[in-house]
């Protein structure tokens, strides 16, 4: 299936990763009239707040708050209702927090539904990209390979009843076979042909990421921090409409 531009622009989510709104604001001129989702994490959110959140939609924006809310069910549950109030599209829980606090941040969605507006989408963090093999068995815990946790993380996300997860490109083809097709993938560690790696390890190319089956591809610096930001999402948006 061929994605129009719009829709391959719909699939890439900028990470906001900046310290203040004004910084951010920069990128988001330079980029005006691409309709790509802006990612916001915790660093932009802590210091620039729900009123950021709030003008990135009326201006049209999709927004994934990448916050990954990790706490007990009933203050889960809290967080969830603020976000999705505030009008979110998408945002993130950490699976480790388990079945009960999943439901609970779906029992907050729900209940700042009664007012109306946009049900967010909401994703698990699975096992985070930065933990290697050793920090797994040896600092959490957890025995087996990263990629059977992530995959464990995954149905017990989707046995909640969440709508998809985090993970990285190359673990999108066993999340689909264990959870359907239809639960969300959004992958970071993507690096188009040429781009810095950064602190990025396991990388995929915006094309090789669509052929795997992504639904959403978190891109950072090689936009944000290219000396033309808006010719890489272009150049990104081109490679994704002939993949
Ligand atoms: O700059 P870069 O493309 O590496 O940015 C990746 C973005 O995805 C960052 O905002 C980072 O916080 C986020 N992320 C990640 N790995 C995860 C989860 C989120 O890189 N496992």
């Amino acid at each position: 299936m061929k994605l129009s531009r719009e829709q391959a622009a719909g699939r890439v989510m900028v990470a906001l990763d900046y310290p203040d709104a004004k910084a951010a604001e920069r990128l988001i001129e330079e980029l005006k009239g691409i309709p790509c989702y802006m990612k916001v994490g915790m660093q932009l959110f802590y210091a620039a707040g729900p009123s950021f959140v709030e003008s990135l939609k009326k201006r049209g924006y999709y927004v994934f708050l990448d916050v990954k809310m990790h706490d007990i069910p009933n203050t889960v549950k809290g967080g969830a209702n603020s976000v999705t109030r505030l009008g979110v599209d998408m945002f993130n829980v950490h699976a480790a927090g388990g079945t009960a606090m999943m439901e609970a941040a779906l029992e907050g969605v729900e209940q700042a539904m009664i007012a109306g507006g946009t049900k967010p989408s909401v994703i698990a963090v699975t096992q985070l990209t930065s933990t290697s093999q050793e920090v797994l068995n040896e600092q959490i815990g957890i025995t087996g390979s990263v990629e059977s946790a992530v995959l464990r993380y995954a149905e017990l996300a989707k046995a909640a009843g969440l709508n998809g997860v985090v993970a990285s490109p190359s673990e999108v083809v066993a999340i689909k076979e264990a959870c359907g097709v239809a639960f969300q993938t959004v992958t970071p560690g993507i690096r188009p042909v040429g781009a810095a790696l950064n602190d990025q390890s396991r990388i995929m190319t915006p094309s090789d990421a669509l052929r795997q089956g992504t639904d959403f591809m978190v891109i950072g610096r090689p936009i944000t921090a290219s000396p033309n930001p808006r010719a890489a999402l272009e150049s990104i948006i081109e490679e994704l409409t002939q993949a």
